[in-house]
């Protein structure tokens, strides 16, 4: 089938290189000049395991090629799918002025043949209705001589950065939100080979449900299983504050009920809270939806409470055991949002950073990912170490941010000799308290 993808972000560029990969012509289109060079050039932007290699092969087999000139894209796709970034406004609202740019592109090109416009961002409910309202709009004010001929669906992402390939060919399911029985056939075989295992890790798996519904409950649908995390999320961090309070170990009290089949043991891992650049965003968003229909989300808004002083929760560990923090050196271990993944969107890292910075504490981080990229947008009153040795040196704590797995592997004896004092704050419950104070730190978790 022949795809367009609209923005080639965490989204789009995994989309359309797993659509490639199982066969399809794709043009990804993207308004940034140096990305579509860099992908032209066969180099990845981001760092996702596994699709470097993807778009390696994809590019070298002709199945893939990449544009700023969205008018070809529009022309090539019988499929057209918006991934642009729906970031949120200061006041949690999301800001779509991205799609709305596509949708008046869309407008402006679509000629004649049928189309299917896929909305893969995340979206506010009722959207689906609004962009074609907005390509409506446009091919009017364009003068567009075609008679409007395509459908909307809704197809939200639900793709974990750090797995994201994995995730593409191994969804748990498939959700398809649309009022046109031929646009949501052609969905149905565009994924196919995804529905079928064709390209999953064990093929002899039942195929992926795929749900059919209308669009505004396929948007929803996003918004809810990423606002039911976030809740997860927030209640075992409170599980675990009223654990450090009673001596009780959250990890024990996690094992224990994740074992109910009713409950799960995944989003059960107290630390630091959520981030990165969807949960904030869609709960603030769904809150909002709520607003504007004059009901108030109050779990959502409790979970959005806790996150936010969960986050603060080392800053309070370092001050029960170091007292003053001003004038006192603290190494964060890991900057990303999670681990595998180069974003740094909404990471609970930025909020340490600037609490310990204004309480006066000078403040070093070392990430497998931001100290080798040499990336540092957006991070500011922290001190960026090429490795961990140099982090450690002269510190008077050392807190654990990000769970990396070569985190489990430090030379912690060596590290803790490194430091002023060896105080660790383990952030995400992510590594053994014996092993730690044998390396002769002080050892402070979360909830246990
Ligand atoms: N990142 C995730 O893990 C994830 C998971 C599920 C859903 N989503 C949703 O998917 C959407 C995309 O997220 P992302 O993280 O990939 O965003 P991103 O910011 O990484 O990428 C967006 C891309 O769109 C491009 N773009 C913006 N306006 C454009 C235009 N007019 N024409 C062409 N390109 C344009 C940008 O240059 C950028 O490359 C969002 O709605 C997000 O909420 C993201």
């Amino acid at each position: 089938m022949r795809v367009c993808v609209i923005g080639t972000g965490y989204v789009g560029l995994v989309t359309g290189a797993c659509l490639a990969y199982m066969g399809n012509e794709v043009v990804c289109v993207d308004n940034n000049e140096a990305k579509v060079e860099l992908l032209r050039s066969g180099q990845c932007p981001i760092h996702e395991p596994g699709l470097p290699e993807i778009l390696q092969q994809v590019l070298a087999q002709g199945l893939i090629a990449f544009t700023t000139d969205i008018g070809a894209g529009i022309h090539h796709g019988e499929v057209i799918f918006i991934a642009v970034g729906t970031p949120p406004l200061p006041d949690g609202r999301t800001d779509l002025r991205y799609v709305e740019a596509v949708a008046r592109s869309l407008g402006r090109h679509l000629d004649s043949d049928y189309r299917i416009i896929v909305n893969k961002s995340t979206v506010p409910i009722g959207s689906g209705d609004w962009v074609r309202m907005v390509i409506l709009d446009a091919m009017q004010a364009a003068a567009n001589p075609h008679p409007p001929h395509f459908d909307i669906v809704s197809n939200p992402e639900f793709l974990r950065e750090g797995s994201a390939v994995y995730d593409t060919f191994n969804p748990d399911r498939i959700v398809l939100g649309g009022n046109s029985a031929v646009a949501l056939e052609k969905m149905q075989t565009l994924y196919q080979g995804i529905i079928d295992r064709t390209y999953g890790a064990d093929k002899t798996l039942p195929p992926v449900p795929v749900v059919i519904t209308d669009i505004s409950s396929a948007e929803m649908i996003k918004y809810a299983a990423n606002a039911f995390l976030a809740v997860k999320i927030s209640f075992i961090n409170e599980i675990a504050n009223i654990c450090d309070r009673v001596g009780a170990d959250v990890q024990e009290v996690a094992r224990g009920i994740g074992l109910d089949s009713r409950i799960g043991q995944k989003f059960l891992q107290a630390g630091v809270g959520w981030g990165g650049s969807c949960f904030g965003k869609d709960v603030a968003a769904l809150i909002h939806t709520a607003a504007d229909y004059g009901y108030t989300a109050e779990i959502l808004q409790a979970a959005v409470k806790v996150n936010q002083q969960q986050r603060l929760l080392v800053i309070e560990k370092l001050q029960q055991s170091l007292k003053i923090l001003k004038g006192k050196t603290i190494g964060l271990l890991g900057l990303t949002f999670k681990p595998h993944t180069d974003d740094m969107r909404d990471a609970p890292s930025l909020t340490i950073i600037e609490h310990l910075h204004r309480l006066g504490a000078k403040v070093k981080a070392y990430d497998p990912i931001v100290s080798q990229s040499g990336l540092r947008d957006g991070i500011a009153h922290v001190a960026v170490e090429t490795d961990v040795e140099r982090l450690a040196d002269g510190c008077d704590a050392l807190v654990l941010v990000t769970d990396w797995p070569q985190f489990q592997n430090l030379d912690y004896p060596t590290l803790a000799t490194l430091m002023h004092q060896p105080l660790f704050i383990d952030g995400r419950n992510y590594l053994d308290r014996a092993r730690l104070e044998a390396a002769g730190f002080k050892y402070i978790a979360i909830g246990r």
